[in-house]
């Protein structure tokens, strides 16, 4: 991604009406490693309920793919692996004939989940795709190989409605009949216990949050003062939406080199930063339908926190 993208969407998000920065930009080098601790924490369920799904469902989930010949595994945003390897693991020792075709932006993170992969699955055939979804999509829909898709991690969350919608249509136009969609989505459940999960209280979320400013200053020549900003993070069990937000807790103006300006920020003015959407079974079953998939099956982990569901066109 070119410094030009990410200045012009910094200055679009810091003069709009409410301000807010792009959940993608959380993860530079130094974002990724602070979102890799927040998976390590007590209270941010996501990665162990998916683990638990990937591992101890791997065989219901195969179960119900529908593959006649060789097929291909394609995952967008293919992070570390580790929950994926699960299936994989499965899949390689039922002998089943497919090959892994993870894709990221980040040139690292392939180059790592390739070694990671060679070790733990020595005979995995991999063939890793660089670039962003929606120009992978329009390549994979001129392959002839039937294809698994796998969207995991409650990725989806991230969206707002119209963005899920436009997403799915776009899943669904790279798609052929009989391919098949594996998309992970976090569940409502007990207010409190998604509170927590986003809102920790060593700190570490906040981290990730403020990084975004660091970020600014690193790349765009910001000079942000992060301790006069703080964190907020807000559930609403109503709609199932965490969203959360940056707070400047006095009157301040922030220069960026790169844009050769100033922001003003009022105090307690907000900066929105990510959308977190917990989704209801019958929500799922919604956005399959109207967007043209039909569900053949949701995997949920012991504690019913979180769903990997598998459509199909
Ligand atoms: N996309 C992740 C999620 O929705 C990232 C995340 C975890 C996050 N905790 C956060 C983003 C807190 C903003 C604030 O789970």
């Amino acid at each position: 991604m070119s410094d030009n993208t990410f200045a012009k969407d910094i200055h679009k998000g810091l003069t709009a009406p409410l301000k807010h920065i792009s959940s993608k930009y959380f993860y530079d080098d130094i974002g990724s490693g602070i979102f890799q601790d927040i998976m390590k924490m007590p209270e941010y369920y996501p990665t162990p309920c998916e683990f638990e799904i990937l591992s101890l469902q791997g065989d219901q989930i195969i179960n119900k793919l529908d593959f006649e010949k060789p097929f291909n595994i394609v995952e967008f945003g293919a992070g570390d692996g580790t929950k994926t390897r699960q299936l994989l693991k499965k899949l390689t020792e039922r002998n089943i004939d497919f090959t892994y075709v993870p894709i990221d932006i980040s040139k690292k993170a392939i180059g790592e989940l390739k070694a990671g992969m060679y070790q733990q699955l020595p005979g995995l055939k991999i063939e890793p795709m660089i670039g962003n979804y929606f120009s992978m999509m329009e390549e994979l829909s001129h392959s002839a190989i039937p294809a698994l898709y796998l969207f995991l991690g409650g990725n989806i969350g991230n969206y707002e409605k119209p963005e899920v919608d436009n997403l799915l249509g776009d899943f669904k136009k790279s798609m052929r009949p009989g391919d098949q969609l594996l998309i992970g989505f976090d569940l409502q459940k007990n207010p409190a216990t998604i509170r927590c999960a986003y809102d920790d209280p060593k700190g570490i979320t906040k981290a990730f949050n403020i990084n975004l400013l660091h970020r600014i200053n690193r790349e765009l020549g910001g000079n942000f003062n992060t301790s006069q900003f703080d964190f907020y993070s807000h559930y609403n069990p109503l709609n199932g939406e965490v969203r959360s937000y940056l707070v400047s807790l006095v009157p301040q103006k922030v220069h960026i080199a790169q844009m050769d300006r100033c922001y003003d920020f009022e105090r307690n003015e907000l900066i929105w930063t990510e959308l977190s959407k917990k989704y209801t079974i019958n929500e799922i079953n919604q956005a399959a339908e109207t967007n043209g998939f039909r569900v053949i099956g949701h995997f949920l982990d012991c504690k019913h926190y979180f769903t990997d569901s598998l459509w199909q066109i």
